[in-house]
């Protein structure tokens, strides 16, 4: 069993690389399986999730060559539709395996995917991308596990209107409807950057999709897409957690490698604590302000304020004076972290779907463990804002996401060890 260790208590001050984004990888390596021919996919983050995706992608064909530590060729000329379940353990731990499903669709007009895992918030439905790819053509049912979907003539495109404004849907009906007949229009779509950044991979391939970003994305189907080189997008969450860390030590921290304009609505919540963020072209400069305050957070789509920084927001405000509120408004369930940062003494709790912080009582070290992906950050932001030693266990389910973050939280001045211990040690 591994965990991370840190005595906490100290300001963390320098410079920190941020890697490629995990939620703009995923889409866009799965993606790949559209194109028959080499595609050079670089800035690719060294973390589970994208690790297991390639195994799976390989495990049904898929030749994967990784050319340096970020950078992989993805040849998918010889994959085989619906052999995915030949990794069925890790498509089931991943929620982004999905993508399989338009993928294999756009492709071969057929699809068999086990269904997908992912961090547990309660129900996680499908059926948007479900309602898509039926109005793609596609007949979709589910049987112990696995959804189907076939068709007579392959994808057809078409008008959908989602109900949700569902980043998951909006990429896998926009992957699917790439290589489809005609010409497919998306209402009511998810507009983060890593839709636009999938977008313009597939543009990359060949593809010809406009109005990415907004909510209203047209995708003229292409007979086909060739291979690419592309760059993947820096990580918005990654930087959010680092800018989080850094105002909750009381230090100053520059967060390279990044695009300032996908971190405005975190920026300007910092700002409104009490800290001040400086920009720069591919740069921001955080640093803590001397008292941090209260505020309210109402999680939403992009360019809202990001549910997947709630967790470590609500770190933060535990360390600002007075009584702060987070509304988690995309998510039924993203609380289970709030019950590790109470055993650290947060004053913290969860009405509704709201998170009540009563900030400004210093938090205690403890034993903790990372619930999920963002929740497991949140704990290593109260730690390392906590005077005194803190463990955090289960830390498998933060090397989803992150990349190296106990080295590079090491080289902006934190006292942090991931330690290998017996698992039957406590
Ligand atoms: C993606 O999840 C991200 N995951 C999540 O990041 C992120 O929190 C989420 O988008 C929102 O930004 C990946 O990209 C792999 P949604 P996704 O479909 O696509 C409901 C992280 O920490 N919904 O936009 O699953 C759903 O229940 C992870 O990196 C339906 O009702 O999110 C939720 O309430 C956690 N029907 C809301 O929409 C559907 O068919 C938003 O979900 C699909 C979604």
């Amino acid at each position: 069993m591994e965990k991370i260790v840190i005595n906490g208590g100290k300001p963390l001050f320098g410079q920190v690389e941020i890697s490629g984004s995990k939620n703009a990888a995923l889409p866009i390596i799965y993606a790949c399986v559209l194109v028959k021919g080499k595609c050079v996919l670089e800035n690719i983050p060294d973390i589970s999730d994208l690790r297991n995706s390639f195994k799976i992608l390989e495990a049904a064909g898929a030749k994967i060559e990784k050319l340096d530590r970020n950078t992989y060729a993805i040849d998918c000329t010889d994959f085989e539709v619906g052999t995915s379940d030949r990794e069925l353990e890790l498509v089931s731990k991943i929620r982004g395996s999905y993508y399989l499903l338009g993928a294999e669709f756009g492709r071969f007009g057929k699809s068999r995917v086990a269904f997908p895992g992912g961090c547990n918030f309660g129900v996680r439905p499908i059926d948007q991308h479900i309602k898509g790819f039926e109005a793609l053509g596609g007949r979709v049912d589910v049987d112990d596990g696995f959804i189907n979907i076939e068709s007579d003539n392959g994808a057809l495109g078409t008008s959908i209107f989602l109900d949700v404004t569902s980043v998951g849907a909006t990429l896998n009906i926009m992957i699917a409807a790439a290589t489809a007949e005609g010409m497919t229009i998306i209402d009511n779509a998810a507009k983060e950057p890593h839709v636009v950044d999938c977008a313009n991979f597939l543009n990359t391939c060949g593809a010809r999709i406009s109005g990415a970003g907004s909510d209203m994305i047209k995708i003229k189907g292409v007979p086909q897409l060739h291979g690419c080189t592309y760059a993947i997008i820096p990580d918005m969450i990654e930087a959010g957690s680092f800018m989080a860390a850094a105002v909750a030590t009381h230090g100053s921290v520059q967060v390279n490698n990044i695009i300032p304009k996908h971190l405005e609505s975190i920026s300007a919540k910092l700002e409104e604590i009490g800290a001040t963020v400086e920009e720069f072209d591919d740069a921001v400069l955080v640093t803590a302000g001397k008292h941090l305050r209260k505020t309210s957070v109402k999680t939403m789509p992009y360019p809202g304020f990001p549910t997947d920084m709630h967790p470590q927001m609500s770190a933060l405000l535990c360390c600002a004076e007075g009584t702060s509120y987070i509304n988690e408004s995309i998510f039924e369930n993203r609380f289970r972290y709030v019950e590790e940062l109470r055993r650290m003494g947060a004053k913290i709790k969860v009405d509704g779907r709201i998170v009540v912080i009563e900030g400004g009582t210093p938090m205690k070290p403890a034993s903790v463990i990372a619930t999920d992906l963002r929740g497991g950050v949140a704990v290593m932001i109260a730690a390392l804002a906590t005077e005194g030693t803190t463990e955090i266990t289960e830390i498998r389910l933060i090397e989803r996401g992150y990349d190296n973050i106990c080295e590079k939280l090491r080289q902006l001045g934190a006292d942090i060890q991931k330690i290998t211990c017996p698992d039957n040690a406590e």
